[in-house]
């Protein structure tokens, strides 16, 4: 049984719908003082993989305490997370003294709920595997970036890939490697949550066309400075692809205002700018990751 969330229904479906799978929903109410009121389906499987992507998450890190305690009450013996965005993954040092790492933090707390975790490029910097943040027995990454590739072969143009920063620099090769494009990694800095700069000094970029290529877009300013740089050295048209696609505020108009040509971005969180489709991909990893379906009753 797939289990979903009113939020996160059509991605949920779609993956249930590749597994030929039960797919049934929480029933969600909010209270006036805003606690959440949350009803369970009948379940009676042993094994239920809970799908639920995870932007603005703090309610939501709740609402998924109070599901998993409930199903266990219910002798559910294996309750599996597919959050197709993973939050909290970006505080992942202390910059500062007395930040908190809520990158650990949040990941412990999944791992205690759930025997097995799956997310699509989850922003690890500092470390490189998930299980390092999210120590659940299985702990898998799906990579978005086969998906990306094919979606940028069919182009005629051939773009030049640019990452935004270092940190991109792992999604961007990977697509870059499937397709048989060229990359190049930009610098940023970064002064504060809307405040960066974003350097693409040697770039050879005029006349011809780029896609610019993050897993997360928040509020667009590390794309808008790069589209920027970009276009003063005379790109002829910038595009982006996001996996995750945040997009807070009105960070779509400001991308739109600073000149790119097209924004495209997974479905890992459903929004107006989806052009590549994970179902297929996190329903093959649910079988044959987690051997989903083979040993749920
Ligand atoms: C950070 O390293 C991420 O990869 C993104 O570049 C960042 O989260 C984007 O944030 P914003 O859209 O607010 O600049």
């Amino acid at each position: 049984m797939i289990l979903g969330f009113p939020d996160s229904r059509l991605q949920a479906m779609a993956v249930a719908e590749a597994l030929d799978a039960r797919y049934d929903e929480v029933g969600m109410h909010r209270f006036p003082d805003g606690e959440s009121k949350v009803t369970l389906p009948e379940v009676s499987d042993e094994h239920v993989v809970v799908f639920r992507s995870l932007p603005n998450p703090n309610d939501k890190l709740v609402e998924l305490l109070l599901v998993t305690r409930a199903l266990r009450n219910q002798r559910v013996k294996r309750v599996s997370l597919v959050a197709p965005y993973l939050c909290y993954m970006r505080q992942d040092s202390a910059f500062r003294p007395g930040e908190i790492i809520s990158q650990k933090i949040i990941g412990g707390f999944l791992a205690e709920l759930f025997e097995d975790v799956v997310t699509v490029d989850p922003h690890l910097h500092r470390i490189s595997r998930l299980e390092e943040a999210v120590p659940a027995r299985n702990s898998i990454v799906v990579p978005a970036a086969p998906l990306f590739a094919r979606y940028l072969s069919d182009r005629s143009d051939k773009p030049l890939l640019v990452g935004p920063d270092a940190e991109s620099e792992q999604w961007v090769s990977a697509v870059a490697k499937e397709c048989g494009l060229p990359f190049a990694i930009a610098v940023k800095q970064r002064f504060g949550d809307r405040a960066v700069s974003v350097e693409t000094p040697d770039f050879q970029v005029r006349g011809r066309s780029v896609v610019l290529i993050d897993d997360v877009a928040s509020t667009g300013t590390t794309l808008v400075e790069a589209v920027a740089k970009l276009r003063a050295q005379g790109v002829e048209k910038v595009g982006v692809l996001v996996t995750h696609p945040l997009f807070v505020d009105d960070a779509v108009d400001k991308l739109l205002q600073s000149g790119v040509s097209e924004i495209g971005s997974s479905d890992s969180i459903l929004h107006a700018t989806n052009v590549v489709f994970l179902a297929p991909l996190l329903a093959e990893t649910l079988r044959n990751a987690l051997d989903y379906g083979r040993n749920s009753s």
